[in-house]
C-alpha cells in the first residue's frame, strides 16, 4: 500500500460508476502480463469491474495464443481477449478494445503493471464527480532489472518540451497553492504520460477517441492532453491512486518504418491540428522533421472546430504557463554577433554545461534560443544562466524565478545585458573560441547581437 496516510482513510461514495479495464499486448512476457491482470482483479471491488479487455496486437508468441485463453476462462472477472489481424499498433488496439467494452468508465493499462490497494475507487470517483475529467494515478516505478517496487512522486506532473517528448516536472506553487496543501487532492496536470487513465466511456467518444490516422505509438498521449484541455475537459493526476509500471530502458519491438520516423510522423499531426502557430517552436528544434509527411488531418481539424476548442495560447495561459514554450517571446531562431558572425550553439550540450559559440548554420536544431517576454535567453527548457562576474555562460534548466537568468535585450544597442551582474555577453576570448564570454558593457560590435524571428525552411 503506497498510499500516504490521509488516503487510506478517505471515504468514496458507494455509487461509483463501473470500469471495463482494456489492455493491449504485443509479446508481453507470460508473468508480467498475469501481473497486471491479477492485480486488477485481486486490488479491486468487483462489483466496480465490468470486464477486463485483453486486446493482442498480433503477438507471436504462443503462450499468448491458446494458453492465454484457456487461463483467463477460470478467473473471477471476464476476461475477454481480441485479436488484432495484423499488427496494428497501441492506438488502433485501443480503440478496438475501447469500442467492444461494456462499462461505464474505460480504465486503459499497459500490460506491465501492478494495481496497488485501493487504486481504482479514487479514480472512478473523481470521473463520477465530473465526468469530463480524465484521470490518472501516479505511477509507481517497477524496476526492469529486479522488479523492485518503488513509489512514485505527488510532486511531479506532466510537460513536454519543444521536440514534444512528454517529461515529468516539479508541480508548481500555483497548483500547490490551488490545493491548499492538501495532497490528497488531484492534481491538474498539463499532459498525462498516456499508459493508464480512466475515462468516461461516453466522453472519450465526444471527445474523439484517438486519432487513428497516428501509427503504433508516440504522440497519442500529447495530442489527447491538448485535446482535452482545449475542448472544455480537465486532465488530473489522482494522488490517491497508485499504479505499478515496468519502466524498461528500451522498447523491445521494432516499429515497422522505424521508431523516428512513425513517432515525427504522429507529432506533427498533433502540431498541426493543436498547437497553431505554436508548432514552430516543434519544427525549428527538429530540422528535417518538416519533410514526413503526415497524412491527411482534415478530419481531425474538423471535431476541433465542431467541438469548438480553445486555441493552443489559451493552453498556454491558463493550463501551462510554465510551459518551455514562452506564450509571448520576443524572438525565436539564431542569436547572431555582428562582429564575428557567428552564432550562439548549444551543439548538443546538456544541462550545466557551457553553451558555445559556432558558425551559423540556418539550420535551427542546435542554433535556435527564444528571447521571451519573461526576459529568459531559452532553447527547449534550458536557459542560459550566469551567476558569477565574468561568467561563464552555463544553460541551466530553467526556473521562470529570473534572478541569474533575466537578460536585458536592447534592440537599439543590440546588447543583451545580464541584469544581475550587469554585464553583457561578449564574443570568444582567445583562450576558448568555443564559448561566448560576460564582460563589462562596452558597446563594441562584439557585444552587438542579432535576435530575430527565423522562417520556416529558410
Ligand atoms: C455497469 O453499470 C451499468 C449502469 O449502472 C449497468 O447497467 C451494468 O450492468 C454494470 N455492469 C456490470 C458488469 O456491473
Ligand atoms: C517574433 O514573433 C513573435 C510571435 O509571433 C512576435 O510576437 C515578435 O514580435 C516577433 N519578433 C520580431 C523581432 O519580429
Amino acid at each position: 500500500d503506497f498510499r500516504i496516510e490521509k488516503c487510506k482513510t478517505k471515504v468514496y461514495p458507494d455509487e461509483l460508476p463501473n470500469t471495463s479495464v482494456v489492455i493491449v499486448f504485443h509479446n508481453e512476457a507470460w508473468s508480467t502480463l498475469l501481473r497486471t491482470v491479477y492485480s486488477v482483479i485481486n486490488r479491486s471491488p468487483h462489483y466496480l469491474l465490468s470486464e477486463v479487455i485483453l486486446v493482442d496486437d498480433a503477438s507471436e508468441r504462443d503462450f499468448l495464443k491458446l494458453t492465454l485463453e484457456n487461463y483467463v476462462k477460470n478467473l473471477e472477472v471476464p476476461v475477454k481477449i481480441i485479436r488484432m489481424e495484423e499488427r496494428s499498433g497501441l492506438i488502433r488496439a485501443r480503440l478496438r478494445g475501447a469500442a467492444a467494452s461494456k462499462g461505464q468508465v474505460i480504465t486503459f493499462l499497459d500490460a506491465h503493471c501492478e494495481c496497488t490497494v485501493g487504486w481504482l475507487e479514487p479514480l472512478l470517483a473523481r470521473i463520477k464527480e465530473d465526468r469530463k475529467t480524465v484521470v490518472c494515478p501516479i505511477i509507481d516505478v517497477i524496476s526492469d532489472d529486479t522488479f523492485e517496487y518503488m513509489a512514485g512522486s505527488d510532486m511531479t506532473y506532466g510537460g513536454f518540451n519543444w521536440k514534444l517528448n512528454f517529461r515529468w516536472y516539479p508541480v508548481p506553487q500555483r497548483e500547490m497553492d490551488r490545493r491548499k496543501g492538501d495532497r490528497t487532492l488531484p492534481v491538474r496536470t498539463p499532459t498525462m504520460a498516456g499508459g493508464l487513465f480512466s475515462i468516461d466511456r461516453n466522453y472519450f467518444e465526444e471527445i474523439g477517441t484517438y486519432d487513428a490516422g497516428m501509427d503504433i505509438w508516440g504522440g497519442e498521449n500529447l495530442e489527447m492532453s491538448f485535446r482535452i484541455w482545449q475542448c472544455g475537459g480537465s486532465l488530473e493526476i489522482v494522488t490517491c491512486s497508485h499504479v505499478g509500471h515496468v519502466f524498461r530502458k528500451a522498447t523491445p519491438y521494432t516499429f515497422p518504418g522505424g521508431t523516428g520516423h512513425v513517432i515525427n510522423k504522429n507529432n506533427r499531426r498533433l502540431a498541426e491540428v493543436w498547437m497553431d502557430e505554436f508548432k514552430d517552436f516543434f519544427y525549428i528544434i527538429s530540422p528535417g522533421v518538416v519533410k514526413v509527411d503526415y497524412g491527411d488531418v482534415s478530419v481531425r481539424k474538423t471535431l476541433r472546430e465542431n467541438l469548438k476548442c480553445k486555441p493552443f495560447s489559451w493552453y498556454l495561459e491558463n493550463i501551462y504557463p510554465d510551459s518551455q514554450i514562452p506564450r509571448r517571446y520576443y524572438s525565436l531562431g539564431e542569436i547572431r554577433n555582428v562582429e564575428t558572425n557567428q552564432c550562439l550553439d548549444n551543439m548538443g550540450r546538456k544541462e550545466n554545461e557551457k553553451v558555445g559559440i559556432f558558425n551559423c548554420h540556418g539550420m535551427g536544431g542546435n542554433q535556435v534560443f527564444s528571447y521571451t517576454a519573461d526576459k529568459e535567453i531559452r532553447t527547449d527548457d534550458l536557459c542560459l544562466d550566469v551567476s558569477r562576474l565574468n561568467g561563464p555562460v552555463i544553460m541551466l534548466k530553467c526556473h521562470h524565478m529570473r534572478g541569474n537568468q533575466l537578460w536585458e535585450y536592447d534592440a537599439e544597442r543590440l546588447t543583451l545585458r545580464h541584469v544581475n551582474s550587469n554585464q553583457c555577453l561578449d564574443e570568444p576570448s582567445e583562450e576558448d573560441k568555443m564559448v561566448p564570454t560576460m564582460q563589462d558593457c562596452s558597446g563594441s560590435r562584439s557585444q552587438q547581437w542579432l535576435l530575430r524571428n527565423m522562417t520556416l525552411g529558410a
